[in-house]
Formats: C-alpha cells, structure tokens, sequence
C-alpha cells in the first residue's frame, strides 16, 4: 500500500436479509463506514462504497421454514426493507446489491471454478453431522452444541457467538440439530476444504509483522490468538439447497458456503457498480494504488482477516485489505440487542417515531460507539445527548448566527474592518479543524472525530457569548459586524465539516447559508461548493454581501414523554418474550367425553372475601353460584386483596365434594390460572354479560 492511494474500496458487512436492521448494525459497521466514505469524497477521492444484501445461508431457511414461505420470499421482503432503511439514515453506498443477483452467482462461480481448476482446494469425503428425521446435513446455524474452546453450550456448527471462535461443525461437543433436536448421526459426504494451513505462515507475516500497528488491538488479539492456535482446512461447500451451485461436476446437490460467497458480493457489487458507470471494475480490486477498508463488527473478524484474505491470495490477483476496523457490539438498556427477543431499536420503527431525526441517532450512535469495547445505548443518553449536545451546543449556535445576521443586516453577510487577537485566534483555530478531524477519521477514531467536529461548535458559541455582538450592537456597529463575519465563518466551516456525521444537517445548513450543496452545481450563487481542504485554504468561507436564508431549527428537544414511550415498546417486547418463552406443562392423560360432563363448572361472583388469619395465601371467600351462596376458601392471598375482588364474577367448580381447610369447609374451587410471572388470575367470563349459576359445557 503506497502511502497515498489513489481510490478507495470501502466494503460494508453484508447484512444478513431474515430481518430488519437495527441500531446495532448502525452503530457498529454503516454509519463509520459511511462517514469514512463521505469524508474521502468531501476530499475528492475516488470511492467506491459498496454493500448488499447477504442471502444466502442458513438463518434465512431456517426463517423461512418457520413462517412456511420460500427462502426467496424472505429475501425478498427484507431486502426491500433493508434497503430502504439505509437510504433513509443517509448511508451513501455506490452500489447495495444482493447475493442472488445473476452478477454475484456469476463471479462467486468463477472465483471457486478458478481456485478449484488451480488446485487451491482438497477434496475429501468426511463424516459430517446428519439429521435421519429431516434426512438433512447439519452444518452451521442448523446445529448447536457446546462450544469446544468455550463450553457455552448454544455455540452454532460454525461459530461460537459466546466467544467468537469458528469452528467445524464435528467439533462441537453434544451437537444438537437445530430442526429436530435429534442427537445427529455421522455421515459420509464429498466437499472441497480450503487448506487454511498452507496460509498460516504467509498469514503471520501479513498480519502478526505487517499490521500489529496500523490495526485496532482487538482486531489484531484476535487475528493472532487464532494463528497461534494452528489453523485448519475449512470446508467451503455444503450439501444444502439453498446457496449458489458448486459450479463443477459431480457437486449435485451442493452450494458455496455462506462465507464462501458473501465476501465475494463485496466483488460482485463494484462490477455491477462499473458497468453501471461504464468504469472499468479492476482497479478497485486490483490495483496496488487502492485501499481496500472492510468495515464489520467482531463476530466477522476471523471471516474477514483470515479465511477471505486467503481466499483472494489462493486467487493470486486480488489486492489485501488496508486494514479492517472492526466495532465491538452495542448492547440495548443493558442487555444484548437480539432480533430473535425483539430486543432492539429497529431502525425503520425509529424513523416512524422520530421523523426526520436521523441525524440525532447517527450521532448519539457515533458519540456511543462500541470502537473499544461493547457499550450500552439507553434511551436516557439518547435524549440528554440531543438535547444537551445537538440542540443546545450545535443548534443554538447556528441559530444565533443566523437570526441576528437577518435582524442587523436582513440577512447580508456583514464584513470584517479591525480582526482582534481573540478574532484571528478563532480563526485560525477554525482552519486547524479539517486537519484535526481528518486525523481521527484516518485512524478509524469517529467518535473521536465527531467529538472535534462539535469543539468546533463550542468554539463558535463560545466566542459569540464572549464577544456579545447584543450588547455591541448598541453602541460600535463596526465590531458588531466583524464578530458576526467571524461567526459566519465558523457556521460555513460546520456546514462542510458535519456532512460525514450529519449529513441532513449539513444540508439544511447549507441551504439556511444560501450556499451549494453537494447536489447542485454552480448555479450563479456568491460561494463555490467547498471541499473539505477549503476550510482551511479558503481566506473567505462566506463573503460579506453574500446573502443567507432564514433560520430553520436543526434541532429541536426530545420530550421524556418521548422517551417514555420507548422505554415502554422495550418492556413490552421483554413481556411478549417471556410469555413465548415461558415453559407449558405437558399435556395430562386423555379423559372420556363422559369424565368432562361429570364436572359441574358455574359462573359465580365473589361477594365477600375475607383473609384468613395466620396463613399466608388463604382467603375465605362467599361466592353467589346461582344454586346458592356458599363458602370458598381459596389460595389467592398472595395475588388478590379482598377489597379488589368482592364483585368479581369467576368460574367455579361447584360439585367438587367439599374438604375442611384449616377448619373451614370449603365447598367447591374457583377456576385460576397464573401469569408467567407467578401471579394469579381468574378464569372469568370476561364481562359478556353472563349471570351467576350459567354452565360452563
Ligand atoms: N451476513 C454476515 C453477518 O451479518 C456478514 C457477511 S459479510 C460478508 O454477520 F463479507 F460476507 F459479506
Ligand atoms: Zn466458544
């Protein structure tokens, strides 16, 4: 890699498509990896940022089984809704494509046909798992047991998620098939195993020597506990239906592994990109002149930093990756973000409760991001970060600089006569800003960046409270005019420096400033598009006689009322996932029709309650069955207070024969059940309007 490249080929994570997208997934790989990306470009580099949709693999039949659709249908609707989402939260892929896009079939086809015709693979006939019920190969997700390097006991067949190691399915110790929850069998099957082996020494010195500096330290522990710990070969196909075909004979009934052919989309992606463009493809992929950057979170480093980078040396044409900065995860109000639990902030809901705020999860993202280690996203930070930060630091800034520019000078930019020290001081600062920034960005720090981005906000508000240009106007209207020019300055250098992180901001700014987004050409206004190098080369970032729009609020509040309510959805979804999750007991003995009808169950209502003294759960209860009033005593003490039930109508058993309980006779059992949390609740007739002594048949 030279030390300035000449493009840039910035990969994001394929998303896998069984469900929607969530903050997580914001969080960790697009909203860096975008950032990065609109950062090259506001410095005129030539990017290529691509990512699509990874469809093949076993979660998406395993999701598709369960709701009785096609895989393809899977595919299908959340591709749309991915897709859709990325576009609304401003992530500016060249190209989002799809895995089962005839392009990607086509190239991963080629690049397997070409390993294999190289002799890169081993071909073997092994005992891998078997499910005899589903008459199915087990491998990867369709397989649990317990981890052979952890002991967490839901490893999958491919991965631990506990603690990250990937693994053959053979290596798990009590594997599981996650269709039937039969014990597997083992049984012969054909596939073609990529020699990890061979690679381990080239792997050392590409890894261990050559990037122990310039990688994140927890990409880098990684990478080097697994190369310590030897490397084995990996199979790269599997005997599923679901998948790319293996494209050579006597592989029927065979397709790529999952890991096999979603990196490749990286690939597929930017040539379907450049034939769009009419650009040639190659270069971004083979050019000793690019950098290559793939943005992921942790659980992706091995497929990423290991298993891919031999795959496009097995290949011997393709260029390494630069580097591969991968995020650490975001947990949710202290608990790991799970799509299974509907624990998580799923970005399209976001956007129905937050219109139009995406720039606000972007930072509050950025500002939190798990680039260290994993860190936690409550709802709380989130309202005190827009607030506190966005609303009264950025906001509030721009605000004053605009509104008082209408009222002194209906919106002309005033010049400068006499720069003060304190004036030349914050404006050189201002012009430091792009270098200070870009080096953070350059390391991968973004929230580090973003945290600079608003010192730069700060700076500006800051020096209108310091210089008060309300009080001056009073009495010297030529400083006035000089502190608000240098005020306009630093809202032009925020309007071109906050695109990466804020980009709907940055746009309304631009606008509010009268100045040329990046949409637009030149069209006759007094500024020119600035880049981001303008900041600080440019001697005049908005020139005095240029006019400005009226101010718009970039910000507003976050109401706990707000905040509230989503703290609420997640409580929601906890119950929903412990009522799913709560354990049935098994179904009793099947009784005769003739055994039901014995049982005389009537409608009744509590009309006095009573607890019994000295016990703990007991209460005495009078109950008007219809037949007659009669005395109950029941367990509910511990559920119910007498005041709260006396009225109640229930269901009773009335024909029990009757049994003295602590020297009360009771004579017949009200009808009870339990929430999944231990307490009680009646069997009632709900209010429909039935009277006491009605029969339940
Ligand atoms: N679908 C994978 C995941 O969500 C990521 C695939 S990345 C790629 O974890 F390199 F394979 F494309
Ligand atoms: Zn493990």
């Amino acid at each position: 890699m030279t030390q300035s490249p000449k493009r840039y080929t910035i990969t994001a994570a394929l998303p896998y498509t069984n469900g929607p997208v969530h903050i997580g997934h914001l969080a960790g790989v697009y909203v860096p990896a975008d950032i990065y990306a609109r950062f090259q470009r506001l410095q005129g580099k030539d990017v290529a940022f691509v990512c699509g949709s990874d469809e093949h693999g076993v979660p998406i039949t395993i999701k598709a089984k369960k709701e009785g659709i096609t895989p393809q249908q899977v595919v299908d609707k959340y591709h749309a809704i991915i897709k859709q989402s990325f576009e609304d939260f401003g992530i500016t892929f060249d190209n989002y494509s799809r895995t089962s896009a005839p392009i990607h079939h086509q190239t991963a086809s080629q690049f397997f046909k070409k390993l294999y015709e190289d002799g890169k693979f081993v071909e073997e006939v092994t005992e891998q798992l078997y499910d005899e019920d589903a008459q199915q190969f087990l491998a990867d997700r369709f397989v649990v047991g317990t981890c052979p390097k952890c002991g967490y006991e839901e490893s999958y067949g491919d991965q631990c998620e506990q603690c990250g190691t990937s693994h053959n399915a053979t290596d798990l110790i009590n594997p599981k098939s996650a269709i039937s929850g039969n014990k597997p069998v083992l049984k012969e099957t054909k596939h073609w195993f990529l020699p990890l082996d061979k690679y381990e020494s080239w792997l050392k010195d590409w890894i261990v020597k050559g990037h122990q500096k310039d990688w994140k330290t927890n990409v880098y522990g990684q990478c080097k506990s697994w190369i310590d710990d030897g490397l084995r070969p990996r199979a790269v196909t599997r005997d599923l239906d679901w998948g790319i075909p293996v494209p050579i004979e006597g592989a029927e009934g065979k397709v790529l592994y999952v890991w096999f052919d979603a990196p490749i989309g990286y690939i597929s992606a930017t040539k379907e990109w450049a034939e769009q463009q009419g650009k040639d493809w190659k270069p971004y992929w083979k050019a000793e002149d690019t950098k290559l950057l793939h943005f992921i979170g942790k659980d992706n480093i091995v497929f990423h930093c290991i298993i891919f980078p031999s795959m496009l040396k097995a290949d011997g044409s393709y260029t390494l990756p630069d580097n591969v900065p991968a995020n650490e995860f975001l947990n949710l109000e202290g608990n790991k973000i799970s799509t299974s639990k509907n624990w998580a902030v799923w970005l399209h809901e976001y956007l129905e409760d937050f219109p139009n705020q995406q720039d606000v999860l972007r930072y509050v993202l950025t500002a939190n991001a798990p680039e260290t280690k994993d860190n936690d996203f409550t709802w709380a930070d989130f309202q005190a970060r827009n607030n506190n930060e966005l609303v009264a630091v950025f906001g509030n800034f721009i605000n004053r600089v605009v509104v008082l520019t209408h009222k002194y000078y209906n919106g002309i930019a005033p010049a400068a006569s006499n720069l003060s020290e304190v004036d030349k001081e914050t404006l050189k600062e201002l012009r430091a800003y792009p270098e200070v920034i870009a080096s953070s960005l350059e390391r991968y720090r973004f929230r580090e960046a973003q945290g600079k981005l608003m010192d730069l906000a700060r700076l500006g508000n800051k020096y209108l409270a310091d210089e008060e240009p309300w009080k001056s106007i009073k009495t010297d209207e030529e400083r006035t005019k000089t502190v608000m020019y240098v005020a306009l300055q630093i809202a032009t250098a925020l309007s071109v420096l906050s695109e990466p992180f804020l980009p709907f901001t940055s746009t309304t700014l631009k606008q509010m400033l009268g100045l040329n987004t990046a949409q637009q050409d030149d069209n006759g206004s007094t500024t020119k598009n600035l880049g981001w190098k303008d900041i600080s080369q440019t001697e005049e970032l908005l020139a005095p006689g240029h006019t400005i729009n009226k101010a718009e609020l970039l910000f507003s509040k976050i109401e706990d009322t707000q905040i509230q309510q989503q703290l609420d959805k997640l409580k929601a979804s906890k119950k929903a996932n412990e009522m799913t999750n709560a354990t049935v007991t098994p179904q009793k003995e099947t009784i005769q029709f003739d055994d039901f009808t014995k049982l005389d169950m009537r409608v009744g209502t509590i009309v006095e309650a009573e607890k019994m003294p000295k016990t703990k759960k007991l209460m005495v209860l009078k109950v008007d069955t219809g037949i007659d009033v009669r005395t109950i005593v029941s367990g509910i003490a511990e559920s119910f207070t007498a005041e709260e039930i006396v009225g109640k109508q229930v269901t009773v058993l009335v024909n029990l024969a009757p049994r003295p309980l602590r020297g009360v006779e009771s004579q017949g059992m009200i009808l009870m059940t339990e929430t999944p949390d231990g307490k009680l609740q009646f069997v009632n007739p709900d209010e429909s309007g039935v009277t006491n002594g009605a029969t339940i048949t």
